[in-house]
């Protein structure tokens, strides 16, 4: 068995706190009584604000899956449940190559537990759900600097939020909203004490105060298919 790379140099450590959190340690966690209703639910919210290469994002991910794959009763709706439970699951990183990492190992969790799903049904790829899949992870999976708010160009972290509609013949509907980390932060939970620790948190991120700051990035996408927002549809005005 490949050993576990924890920590990539001496000068990463003392410059970014960058220890990765060994696979045993992330399952122990994970494990804890009070996490597992939402680890069960394809849509609580969970967000790793230093998320490293994904070390808790991957696991949370892996159980959400198995939780898609209980819930669905045919390749169809699994893979609308894969994308709903990929859809609830957000990071932050502020190194870039980390980021990279993070984004390719949440997608390999997706897609190796897509392959097994297909196999156990008999079916080929849907090429619609690959791309959104990728979509959803490149919008969640963010590069930036968790106390700032703001990216390397210096622009704000902006975060998507998917918000499932109701059903239209029994297909999954998600309307996707963008705010910039900063008005959920300031209008939403408090992430106090999230940003130095290690571990992932369950918030509902986007339970915004009423009188909150409207959507500050402005950009309205149309209501889709959970296996069609790859097409990244704008609201027409
Ligand atoms: C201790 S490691 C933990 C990584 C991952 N959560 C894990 O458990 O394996 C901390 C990570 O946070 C990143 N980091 C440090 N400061 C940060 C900041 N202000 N915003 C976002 N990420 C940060 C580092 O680059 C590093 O990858």
């Amino acid at each position: 068995m490949a050993e576990e790379r924890l920590i990539k140099s001496n000068k990463r450590v003392k410059d970014h706190g960058e220890v990765f959190t060994p696979k045993q340690i992330v399952k122990l966690m994970l494990d804890q009584d009070e996490l597992q209703d939402d680890l069960k639910s394809l849509t609580a919210t969970f967000l790793e604000p230093a998320a490293g290469e994904g070390a808790f994002l991957t696991e949370v991910l892996r159980r959400k899956l198995l939780m898609a794959k209980r819930l669905s009763h045919s390749m169809t709706e699994y893979e609308q449940h894969a994308l709903l439970a990929l859809s609830s699951l957000y990071g932050i990183e502020l190194l870039v190559d980390n980021t990279e990492r993070l984004v390719m190992n949440m997608y390999h969790t997706f897609y190796h537990a897509y392959i097994a799903e297909l196999q156990r049904y008999g079916e080929y790829e849907n090429k619609a759900t690959v791309s959104s899949a990728i979509t959803i992870i490149s919008a969640n999976m963010v590069q930036g600097n968790a106390l700032t708010g703001r990216n390397k160009d210096d622009q704000p972290i902006v975060f998507s939020e998917w918000r499932q509609l109701p059903e239209k013949r029994k297909a999954v509907w998600v309307q996707r909203t963008e705010y910039t980390f900063d008005a959920i932060i300031n209008d939403g939970p408090s992430l106090d004490g999230q940003i130095k620790g290690h571990g992932v948190e369950e918030l509902s991120l986007f339970e915004l105060d009423d009188n909150r700051v409207e959507e500050v990035v402005p950009m309205s996408y149309a209501p889709l298919k959970i296996t069609d927002v790859y097409k990244e549809k704008l609201i027409e005005t």
